[in-house]
């Protein structure tokens, strides 16, 4: 009774702790929330269980804190992504293990006892793929072979087949062999899939191990488990969504891997010829603005760009009083809120920071925008050329701005390899080189 109260509560808190988390205002409070959750969680199991089995559970506590916490502390913002494919994996695997276990030891709940191993299964070893193309073990060009879907379409049917058979008949081999093929479709499942889509597939593959869990849940008659696991997995679909939508994709055509034919496009700058300038002149420019809009893109994250454009702002705004603004895409960088999480690191104030609605129409009366390692975010083409794989995307206005620079190593194009014809505009500027080390000798010389 009293574990359940506290169960409640720390479902409470799980859902606070989201809350929280929807505004950078309230995040610090709402990670705080999940902790205090997540350990009245755990502190309500552990009283729960017999005093002679607590050693093991100790143990793998341990070991699973010690392991979160290195990585939390060493892995770069940039492999953020993979080692939250990773920690998917292992939830998927893990949901796997139990209900294995179950099953070895008698389990009496078959349903939610295969859900959770097929579910889990699929996480774990499509996680895996992912891991390995974000990671770069495996190529992050989508894998495809002659009668891909059918054979996918085939292993699904003969799993769904075995796992009524398994329902049915209680035949335990029929368990295992259900299992393993749901790992092999997970497999074949994401190979196809092109790196870039990758994040909307962890969020996919997030709310597969959040159903597992849900089948454990039942599987454990553990109503935390439930509960949570329906939280991770509305979520992870949730996520999903709001990503293709804001791609302008769909996740039809990301989970089938259609979007990897995203290269190449029909427009041909071959002749075009961009303006380059230095930080001496970009300064110059800037000091002289009375509006200026960053666009951060993936590039400042690469580069690690974020603490030098926000010395850069303060000065622009201290020492020659100019209105310098951020403005964010929504899919900007390679996952939910990537540019956010960066200004928030180099305390980059909330109010100086627009979202993409907000601040759009404020281009046309700025005098610089510009635009570190962004690109797609701000392609023209996403408006006007229909057969380009960014067609429909909202995009930043960048170019009403009065100059604009791109700060960026080349004319190379973005993630999803289409050329941009701004970069060829007369009021735009090209800064070449590492954005990082640009807005660096930009603040120099701002600072003279
Ligand atoms: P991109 O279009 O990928 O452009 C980034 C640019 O940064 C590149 O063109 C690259 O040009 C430059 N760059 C890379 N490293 C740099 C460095 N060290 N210094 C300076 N520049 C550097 O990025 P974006 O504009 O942020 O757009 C995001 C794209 O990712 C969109 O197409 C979006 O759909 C996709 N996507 C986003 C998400 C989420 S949720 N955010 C998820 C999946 C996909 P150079 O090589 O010339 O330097």
């Amino acid at each position: 009774m009293m574990s359940g109260f506290l169960y409640l509560a720390a479902a409470v808190l799980f859902i606070l702790s989201i809350r929280g988390l929807s505004s950078p205002k309230s995040a610090r409070l709402g990670n705080y929330l999940g902790i205090i959750g997540m350990s009245l969680a755990i502190a309500t199991a552990l009283f729960a269980v017999p005093a002679e089995r607590l050693l093991p559970i100790i143990f793998a506590l341990a070991l699973g804190g010690i392991i979160g916490v290195i990585s939390g502390q060493k892995v770069k913002i940039t492999a953020l992504p993979q080692m939250i494919a990773a920690f998917n994996g292992l939830g998927g695997g893990a949901a796997v293990f139990l209900a294995g276990g179950e099953i070895l030891s008698g389990g009496l709940h078959p349903l939610a006892t295969s859900v959770g191993a097929v579910i889990g299964a699929l996480a774990f070893s499509g996680s895996m793929v992912a891991f390995a193309k974000l990671q770069g073990i495996l190529s992050g060009k989508g894998l495809k072979f002659k009668f891909q879907h059918a054979l996918n379409l085939v292993f699904s049917a003969v799993t769904l087949v075995l796992f009524v058979a398994y329902l049915v008949s209680g035949q335990t081999e029929l368990f295992w062999m259900m299992t393993i093929l749901a790992l092999l479709l997970g497999v074949l499942l994401v190979l196809p899939i092109g790196g870039a889509d990758m994040p909307i597939v962890i969020s996919v593959l997030n709310a597969y191990s959040g159903w597992a869990g849900v089948g454990v849940g039942f599987m454990l008659n553990q109503t935390l488990l439930i509960i949570t696991g329906t939280i991770v997995g509305a979520g992870g679909a949730i996520l999903a969504y709001v990503m293709t939508k804001a791609m302008n994709s769909s996740l039809k055509q990301v989970m089938l891997g259609q979007n990897s034919k995203s290269e190449g496009n029909s427009s041909d700058f071959s002749d075009a010829v961009a303006k380059s300038g230095s930080p001496t002149d970009a300064a110059f420019i800037m000091e002289n603005a009375e509006k200026i809009i960053i666009v951060p893109g993936f590039g400042m994250a690469a580069a690690r760009a974020q603490h030098a454009v926000k010395e850069m702002a303060d000065i622009l705004r201290k020492k020659y009083h100019v209105d310098v603004r951020f403005a964010i895409h929504p899919v900007a960088g390679r996952m939910p809120g990537h540019m956010n999480v960066l200004l928030a690191e180099a305390n980059v104030p909330y109010d100086e920071i627009f979202e993409m609605e907000d601040i759009n129409r404020e281009f046309a009366t700025a005098d610089v925008a510009y635009v570190i390692g962004a690109n797609d975010i701000t392609n023209p083409l996403a408006k006007s050329d229909p057969s380009s794989p960014i067609y429909g995307m909202p995009v930043l206005d960048v170019g009403a701005a009065k100059n604009v620079f791109f700060v960026k190593r080349s004319l190379g194009s973005g993630y999803a390899g289409v050329e941009n014809p701004l970069f060829f505009q007369p009021n735009t500027t090209m800064l070449y080189g590492d954005a990082k080390a640009v807005t660096e000798a930009i603040v120099k010389e701002l600072e003279k």
